[in-house]
């Protein structure tokens, strides 16, 4: 299955340049629920969101996209988004879509699921959620988390 994960304010709000780690807040709860949803799992990011964290999250297969080149043997590094989504969907493997907005943006006409954190409230930053009103994504599952509202939504 192909998911996309995300945390996202009232306003698709995602990222804040000049935050420590590019998230507008810190969300302890939003953090372990991404850790546990991921441990062991294949990560997908865009370059700027990788530089954003600043390293290789443990215990997972990162692959990083960029055009240009990026030298870091700690990660997997592609050129060609669809590609790499295509080749995870031929072989039958999971792959999780971690951001940001741009990658998105591009993937969303190929992933399976949404998994949203919806932390309430409004934020400072500039970089949004895209609108995917158009994908018939159809919401399956809803939790109330402590801190936040857990979305699942299948495509339908
Ligand atoms: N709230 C959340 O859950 C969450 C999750 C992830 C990220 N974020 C936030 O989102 C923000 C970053 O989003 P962003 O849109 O600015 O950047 P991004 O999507 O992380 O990365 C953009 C870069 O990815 C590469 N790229 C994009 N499309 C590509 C393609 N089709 N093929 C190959 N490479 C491609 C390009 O790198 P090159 O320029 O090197 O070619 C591009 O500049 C940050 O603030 C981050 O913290 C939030």
């Amino acid at each position: 299955m192909i998911s996309i994960i995300v945390a996202t304010d009232d306003d698709l709000l995602i990222g804040k340049k000049d935050s420590s780690n590019g998230m507008p807040w810190h969300n302890k709860e939003d953090l372990q629920h991404f850790k546990k949803t991921t441990l062991h799992q294949t990560i997908l990011m865009g370059k700027t969101t990788y530089m954003a964290i600043g390293r290789p999250l443990p215990h997972r297969k990162t692959i990083v996209v960029t055009r240009g080149e990026l030298d870091d043997e700690r990660v997997e590094v592609r050129h060609d988004l669809v590609e790499t989504i295509q080749e995870y969907k031929n072989k039958k493997e999971d792959l999780f879509i971690c951001g940001g907005a741009s990658i998105y943006k591009q993937a969303l006409p190929y992933v399976d699921e949404l998994m949203i954190s919806r932390i309430p409230g409004k934020h400072e930053g500039e970089t949004y959620f895209p609108s995917f009103d158009e994908y018939n994504f159809q919401l399956e599952k809803e939790t109330q988390m402590e801190t936040f509202v857990l979305q699942i939504y299948k495509k339908g």
